[in-house]
């Protein structure tokens, strides 16, 4: 006997949610503080959980489940602070999950005592294997346990007339339910409530174990919708991820009509969780929806629930992890670097935004600071030149962001990790800005030559080899004399091959920066200098001997 087998898909016809779109903001509710905290391996002390709740709170959720009151002490205890001491905004609704049991219900609503408003939810397993092999009782049973807990529930809030009562009911494992029976029963659970006009029931419909693929659950959240014949329920949806689908299981079952989702942040819950609210909301928020909810300091809200939690989200968790942002590919690193440079641009003709292997704007989930681009021995020319730029304000020629690679390349492989911003400006430098030796440059003085106005005299004062000198030289221009004066010195002989000038920054107290390329006409080899100054002579000059001092270290 094969020990798995393919799972029966739903039968349907004329099946609607594919072609149907989310078009807008289901309800939310954060279970974080019941389904996630009965999953932690420490769980939330009363302080922790009432920071928790500010978090959430502070997101903007406006349905908590606050707790399990009738099996857990903190969470009774958690559920009265928040009554007692007036924790809950009025545009605020709390719920407590309660097992179908009446003597469990009875403590479950006395937690809830004096709160104008409250929500229960119970819950009892309908799938044929917890209802024969967990619980042993047959459908009939397991409606008859319903229909008393519900009783259970009216005669207290008849006891307690201050508060008004709203229900929530689940079938658990209602995706390994026979959908027939979880559509009856939950009829069947609407009509022993009997809902007031306009009043609704929330029908909860558990992936308690994800064991279907998402298009499953969004059948049979279509085919449920179609067959329910109440009209007065909120379909909610709640998915686990064991099979890693949760997010597009809830998004495809929003897709066939379902109104309210619950879940907690980076998927806190039993086994591999529940669905993660922060990677469903953003997605919805990333497909243009107003979900009402502020992920905008979700650096700071990562902080906060791993230092609650325990646990920190993977380095790759969907817009939280520390390297979602990052690119180590050099094709990836241009990419990004040449349209991040125009991004007002891009999104100027793209009516949105749109930027390569960028899938939102890292600054919306708070990620002003990060280096969207890292350097590895993977890293490419376009990825250095955009740190670079970020580090230094210098915008490379082609051919130093060629060599810079090659350099950095060679690095990154010799110590066979990422480098740091540090080491990438340590490369940098000693291959562009050279040791101040042999030449020190301490004075250039170009001023024109009064009998020759054509030409520029050049006076330079330095140190070689630790030796003070001064040269002088008459050129047609500023860089040509000093070039010239250099030539006095015991060097190799050189040529000037490239010159290149930029600014860095933009007016008028902008600094100039200066690129030249020296060639050693002995060996043939190339050497780079890059000089910055707020006179673009200097700059030149700082470059030259830069690159003079390349061309004696490396030849
Ligand atoms: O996963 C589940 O089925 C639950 C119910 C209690 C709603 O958490
Ligand atoms: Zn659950």
């Amino acid at each position: 006997m094969p020990k798995y087998k393919a799972i029966e898909p739903i039968r349907i016809e004329n099946r609607q949610w594919p072609d149907q779109q989310i078009t807008s903001s289901p309800r939310w509710c954060a279970v974080d503080l019941r389904d996630g905290n009965q999953a932690l391996p420490n769980p939330l002390t009363l302080d922790q959980k009432k920071e928790y709740y500010q978090l959430l709170l502070d997101i903007g959720f406006k349905e908590i489940e606050v707790g399990f009151p009738s099996a857990s002490k903190d969470d009774y205890d958690f559920c009265r602070w928040l009554i007692d001491e007036k924790q809950i905004p009025e545009d605020v609704m709390i719920s407590v999950l309660a097992p179908s049991r009446p003597d469990l219900i009875r403590k479950t609503m006395e937690a809830l005592k004096d709160y104008p408003q409250a929500l229960v939810h119970i819950y009892v397993a309908t799938s044929d294997l917890h209802r024969e092999h967990v619980l042993g009782k047959t459908r009939e049973e397991t409606v008859k346990i319903v229909r008393e807990s519900i009783a259970a529930i009216k005669e207290c809030a008849a006891a307690q007339p201050e508060t008004r009562f709203y229900l929530e009911f689940s079938p658990e494992e209602f995706t390994d339910t026979d959908l027939d029976f979880a559509i009856d029963i939950c009829d069947d659970v609407v009509e022993q409530w009997g809902t007031e006009e306009g009043e609704t029931v929330i029908l909860n419909l558990p992936a308690t174990v994800e064991r279907r693929p998402p298009t499953h659950y969004a059948d049979m959240i279509e085919v449920f919708m179609k067959k329910l014949k109440t009209k007065q329920a909120v379909i909610s949806l709640h998915a686990h991820n064991d099979m890693g689908c949760a997010v597009a299981s809830t998004e495809m079952a929003l897709q066939a009509g379902a109104h309210r989702v619950e879940g907690t942040l980076f998927g806190h819950g039993e086994r591999s969780g529940n669905v993660d609210m922060v990677t469903l909301i953003l997605n919805l928020q990333y497909m243009g929806i107003d979900t009402g909810m502020n992920f905008s300091n979700l650096v700071e809200i990562n902080e906060v629930v791993s230092r609650l939690t325990q646990m920190r989200p993977h380095a790759r968790h969907p817009y939280v992890g520390d390297l979602v942002f990052s690119a180590f590919s050099g094709s990836h690193q241009d990419a990004i670097h040449k349209c991040l440079v125009r991004k007002d641009e891009m999104m100027e003709h793209f009516g949105q935004w749109k930027i390569p292997y960028l899938h939102v704007d890292p600054a919306d989930v708070g990620r002003n600071f990060e280096k969207f681009i890292r350097i590895n021995s993977q890293s490419g020319k376009g990825g250095i030149a955009h740190m670079i730029e970020l580090e230094h304000q210098i915008k490379l020629p082609r051919e130093f962001q060629v060599v810079l690679a090659k350099k950095v390349q060679a690095y990154a492989e010799e110590v066979s990790r990422e480098i740091t911003s540090d080491e990438l400006t340590d490369v940098f430098k000693a291959n562009f800005l050279g040791a101040d030796t042999p030449i020190e440059l301490i004075k250039y003085w170009p001023y024109p030559d009064e009998k020759k106005p054509s030409e520029i005299h050049g006076k330079v004062e330095l140190k070689f080899n630790g030796e003070e000198k001064t040269l002088e030289a008459d050129e047609d221009g500023p860089i040509a004399a000093f070039v010239a004066a250099c030539r006095q010195l015991d060097l190799p002989e050189f040529e000037l091959v490239n010159y290149e000038e930029d600014s860095l920054g933009k007016g008028a107290k902008a600094e100039a920066v200066a690129f030249v390329t020296v060639k050693n006409k002995q060996t043939q080899s190339v050497s780079y200098g890059i000089g910055t100054h707020s006179n673009i002579d200097q700059a030149a000059v700082k470059a030259v001997v830069a690159a003079l001092n390349n061309v004696l270290a490396y030849g």
